[in-house]
């Protein structure tokens, strides 16, 4: 069974509660509009803790374009009746004044500083999301408490704000775990993302030149290749299709996030793309050394 709490205020007292019991939590946050991805991160929670918690909440904070929000995908029932069979125990929602009580209008919450991760790419083309991930991140780890904390790889620079979030809680003593899960795809190699549901037939199959553009470079990084500006023209090559506007396409080292590409060759790498497809943004990455 899964038992939905409607606001934060529950959540977190469901969640000090099933601690004082003794139970490990595993814990979800999402949007909603679940998917085979995010089940993928709540099947790993489940068999690596005692419960399994999901948030869904669609965070205004984080979108800095409105019609993206007004047009996200939203169907609670739906998502409750998969959650209930993925096994998870409890989910919760919420509204911004229930996780930001102190303010009246969204517009007084406190700007929070995410990090050194949170600069260029999704920051560049995004500007003001990582940051409000980190706002809303901040609010729904508190609430769940000491716990591990599961994020998908789809989006790489999102994993490594939490972290550097995490590492912060943890100087002010509450132990969350960040786990980092495999991107769950398509047949066709295309990341799922919630946001696909708004491609059409002709966009589907033009989305897929995107996984095989991040295939090209493992194969040239498994041929050898270590430098960055090279591997990024091997992937702009794969990716030219009139219908897909890129708007970036790269290669971090993942340990090491820098602003501005590395020029010396990398030891690890990690290659990522953003691109629209009509009025869809798509993003994905994958991890060059292994
Ligand atoms: P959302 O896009 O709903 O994603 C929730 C979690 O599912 C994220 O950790 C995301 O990386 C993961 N995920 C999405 N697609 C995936 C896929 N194809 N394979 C594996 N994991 C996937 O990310 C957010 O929500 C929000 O930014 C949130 C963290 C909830 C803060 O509002």
């Amino acid at each position: 069974m899964t038992i939905h709490l409607p606001n934060p205020r529950l959540a977190a007292a469901w969640c000090s509660e099933q601690r004082q019991l003794g139970k490990t939590i595993g814990y979800i946050p999402t949007m909603g509009a679940l998917h085979q991805g995010h089940l993928s991160l709540i099947q790993q929670a489940a068999s690596e803790n005692d419960l399994c918690c999901v948030s869904i909440f669609v965070n205004p904070l984080q979108f800095n374009d409105l019609n993206d929000l007004d047009t996200y995908p939203q169907d609670l029932d739906t998502d409750i009746e998969l959650l209930r069979k993925a096994g998870c125990h409890m989910v919760y929602t919420g509204t911004i004044s229930g996780f930001f009580p102190e303010v009246e209008h969204i517009g007084q919450i406190e700007t929070r500083d995410s990090g050194p991760a949170s600069k260029g790419l999704e920051g560049t083309y995004r500007p003001g999301h990582l940051e409000g991930v980190y706002q809303i991140v901040e609010r729904l780890f508190a609430t769940v408490g000491t716990c591990r904390a599961y994020f998908g790889e789809k989006d790489f620079q999102q994993t490594l704000v939490v972290k550097h979030l995490a590492k912060k809680m943890k100087i002010d003593g509450m132990g969350i775990e960040v786990v980092v899960c495999p991107t769950v795809r398509e047949p066709s190699g295309l990341a799922m993302s919630s946001r696909n549901t708004r491609l059409s037939i002709k966009q589907l199959e033009t989305a897929k030149l995107i996984f095989q553009s991040l295939s090209t470079a493992k194969n040239a990084w498994q041929k050898g290749i270590r430098i960055a500006s090279t591997l990024e023209e091997i992937m702009i090559d794969v990716l030219d299709h009139c219908e897909l506007k890129i708007e970036y396409v790269a290669v971090r080292d993942p340990n090491a996030w820098t602003l501005h590409r590395p020029d010396h060759p990398l030891n690890e790498a990690q290659a990522l793309i953003a691109a629209y497809l009509g009025s869809t943004r798509l993003i994905d990455n994958i991890r060059l050394n292994k």
